[in-house]
């Protein structure tokens, strides 16, 4: 393949962008190779500036489960765009896809429609500390939350440290509050609550963790979250912006069966438009502004063509088209664990929903530390042999593969065939 133009936007862009991108991963700057720049999608491909297309297991990184510009979502977007752009003003939109959300997560009792998932989850550990009247908020290692001030922090030395922030210009006063505990590790989430239980306002999760590659909770680790928050009077928040409508069809909290006290939404629930939104417990949303005492707004929030685009989204992906995804994924991850074997490369198919991963590991990844130790070498190679041959899965180990309903036995054949040469060459070096 030829990657000229793409080569050539890529060097104007980067006169007008930092590192030539509106969002770091896109400068495929961990795969040691410059990026493609898109001309359009269409289905479940991709087309650059050269000419090449790619399937692609990207999808915006998760909001396109019906693929790139279907015409239903298309014509919904046109429809409401005729009508305007953005009012500033309630729309009854705003409620149709409200109360479609209320029957999806009926743990939301109420929501609030915001920009981006960081938007929501800024606004959701806000909403945590002004009801709790506490400031501390727990996070665990290798959940990516947004790129909110509170969120951008490691571990410290131990469990009951304070963090330390890991980007420029997060003030240490705020990193200080945010305690990172590792993963899947029910002693140091029972020891922490027992020193500083009482200080928690909230507990944020990735219920399936996305951004360390595809890492799913512990059921019973999770459940223990549920109590301890509930025993503490903390509350426990679901980042729920990549697993809506992807690790299960009401998202984690059905897969799991456990109910947070607030969930953030975003991806797919805006259909590919910026929208995103938090919600609860009624008597917790009663604390948001203009109700309550917790003040939070947006400009664009609700904007009339992502809620078209949401609703179009939302009402054309049924349970059947989840479940056809759940499948595609499960009968992938046969056919490469089979090919792994075949090549005897050490491959762990890690997969939740229409979401999966494959990580370069003799053993299962249950962590950020797992997946930092997987073989990055190796996906690094795994990434450049399948672009090459036209396929697109995420230029960075530490992200998720999504589906979409436009998926279908033909891309499936294409994926394992391109899978089946890649896994040959990594095996020849
Ligand atoms: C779980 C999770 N939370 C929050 C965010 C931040 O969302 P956004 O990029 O829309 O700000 C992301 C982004 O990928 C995410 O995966």
């Amino acid at each position: 393949m030829e990657y000229v133009e793409s080569t050539k936007a890529f060097y104007e862009a980067q006169k007008v962008f930092p590192g030539g991108v509106n969002s770091p991963v896109r400068a495929f700057g961990a795969m040691e190779r410059d990026p493609i720049f898109i001309e359009k999608g269409e289905g479940a491909y991709l087309y650059d500036v050269d000419g090449n297309h790619y399937l692609d297991y990207v999808l915006s990184w998760g909001p396109l489960v019906l693929g790139h510009s279907d015409s239903r979502v298309v014509d919904a977007i046109v429809e409401q765009a005729n009508k305007g752009t953005s009012y500033g003003a309630t729309t009854p939109i705003e409620t149709e896809l409200g109360i479609l959300l209320q029957s999806l997560y009926p743990s939301m009792e109420q929501l609030r429609f915001v920009n981006s998932g960081t938007e929501a989850t800024m606004s959701a550990i806000r909403l945590a500390r002004g009801y709790t009247g506490r400031k501390r908020i727990v996070k665990f290692s290798g959940c990516y939350h947004g790129h909110g001030d509170s969120f951008l922090v490691e571990a410290g030395s131990g469990v009951a440290t304070y963090g330390t922030s890991n980007s420029a210009g997060v003030p240490e006063e705020i990193a200080n509050l945010t305690s990172t505990l590792p993963y899947n590790d029910m002693a140091a989430l029972e020891d922490f609550f027992e020193l500083h239980g009482n200080e928690v306002a909230g507990v944020i999760i990735e219920p399936v963790a996305g951004n360390m590659g595809l890492v799913p909770s512990n059921y019973i680790f999770l459940q223990r979250i549920r109590q301890l928050t509930e025993e503490f009077g903390a509350l426990l928040i679901f980042d729920e912006v990549m697993t809506g409508s992807r690790a299960a069809y009401r998202g984690a909290q059905e897969a799991y069966s456990i109910q947070p006290d607030i969930t953030t939404l975003a991806k797919v629930i805006g259909g590919g438009l910026p929208c995103a939104a938090y919600g609860g417990k009624r008597e917790i949303m009663a604390f948001v502004s203009p109700l309550g005492s917790v003040y939070q707004a947006g400009t664009l929030s609700g904007n009339p063509l992502a809620m078209a685009a949401g609703l179009a989204t939302l009402k054309n992906y049924h349970e059947e088209d989840f479940n056809q995804l759940v499948n595609y994924v499960e009968r992938l991850k046969e056919a490469v664990l089979s090919l792994a074997e075949q090549y005897a490369l050490p491959v762990q198919f890690q997969s939740f929903g229409s979401m999966f991963s494959i990580f370069f590991s003799e053993t299962p990844v249950e962590n950020y530390a797992d997946a930092q130790a997987s073989n990055q070498e190796m996906f690094k190679r795994f990434f450049s042999g399948l672009l090459d041959l036209g396929i697109y899965i995420p230029p960075s180990q530490y992200e998720t593969l999504f589906v979409s309903t436009k998926h279908g036995e033909v891309e499936f054949q294409l994926t394992v065939e391109a899978i089946d040469k890649v896994f040959q060459s990594l095996c020849r070096k």
